[in-house]
């Protein structure tokens, strides 16, 4: 039995480029481009890697760019279980300016994901029976819009604890199934608590009454470089990273569930595992491009978190 499953239904191959300058007309010279897999669990798999744990990536996978996903995935020594779709599997491509250092990123809307296969999915995830199941990123274009309340009705009956980082419909969908852990953003639990935080005590009380009407046992609600709000039925603690260089802030969400989940399944409380969550958030900001968390960093950036009062 796996400590940790990850599900990405909608993942990328991410394909990094550069160029001199981005103009219309004429054909753009690049540099030879990276390939990354992408998508909210496999990054969270990568995350849990890069922290020395294991996981098993579930994910769907179709046509050449599929199988080459798994091949990128299984080249990061990630645990794989592909799940078969008829239709490809997306591949985003960003591209650096070089005069200007701008990023410019394009984002494809992936495959079409039918009902036996996103079924497929769910059984596979249930299956596994693992300790946590990790649930994260955008659906694809035509699946329902309540999976995640699917994936959590269905895990509600067993022991496994289901942590989801998805927003909008897909959020508030799972939100009211009732899942383990929930790790909003401010943004994202604005939306959906539809309500705007006048102040912290307000978020509080708010996330609170959340979390007693049963939406989820906890949350974790992000803040970028501010950290994060831990907050139980019981309990609201605020920690904040130490500043650190700022590199490039893609994956930091991912890298930030990546150490959650990690330091549940190491046995770590749940309070020091959202301390190891900020720490690998935090340690992803630092490094370039896409790469996630480097294991050195999230030790040494643990050790100076702040509790605030
Ligand atoms: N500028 C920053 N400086 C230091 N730490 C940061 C910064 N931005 C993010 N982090 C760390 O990463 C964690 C998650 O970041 P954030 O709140 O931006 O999540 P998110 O909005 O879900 O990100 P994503 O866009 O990756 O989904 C933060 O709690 C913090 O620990
Ligand atoms: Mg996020």
């Amino acid at each position: 039995m796996p400590d940790i499953v990850t599900l990405t239904v909608n993942p990328t191959i991410d394909k990094s480029t550069s160029v001199d300058s981005v103009a219309s007309e004429v054909k753009m010279r690049c540099a030879m481009p990276t390939f990354d897999p992408g998508g909210g669990g496999l990054n969270v798999s990568r995350a849990i890697k890069k922290l020395g744990g294991t996981s098993t990536a579930i994910y769907t996978a179709g046509g050449g760019t599929g199988a080459m996903l798994t091949t990128l995935l299984q080249q990061e020594a990630i645990n794989t279980l592909p799940i078969a779709i008829a239709d490809r599997t997306r591949e985003n491509l960003t591209v650096y300016e070089e005069s200007t250092g701008l990023q410019y990123r394009f984002g494809m809307p992936g495959p079409n994901v039918t009902e036996s296969e996103w079924q497929g999915c769910l059984d596979a995830v249930l299956a596994a029976e693992a300790d946590y199941i990790v649930a994260s990123g955008s659906l694809a274009p035509r699946m329902p819009q309540d999976f995640y309340m699917q994936l959590a009705e269905r895990v509600k009956p067993t022991k496994s604890h289901l942590i989801v980082d998805t927003s909008n419909e897909a959020l508030e969908a799972c939100a009211r199934a009732g899942v383990f852990l929930l790790k909003p953003n401010l943004r994202e639990l604005e939306i959906l608590s539809g309500q705007k935080f006048s102040s912290e005590d307000r978020l509080i009380e708010i996330t609170q009454d959340l979390i007693k009407s049963g939406m989820t046992e906890v949350f974790v609600i992000s803040m970028g470089a501010s950290g994060a709000l831990f907050i139980t039925a019981d309990e609201a603690v605020k920690m904040r990273p130490p500043v650190v260089p700022i590199r490039s802030k893609v994956g930091a969400g991912d890298s930030m569930v990546g150490g959650i989940v990690w330091a549940l399944a190491e046995g770590h409380s749940l309070h020091d595992a959202v301390r190891y969550g900020i720490a690998a958030g935090s340690a992803a900001v630092m490094t370039r491009g896409t790469e996630l968390c480097r294991k050195d960093d999230v030790f040494n950036i643990y050790d100076r978190i702040a509790i605030v009062d």
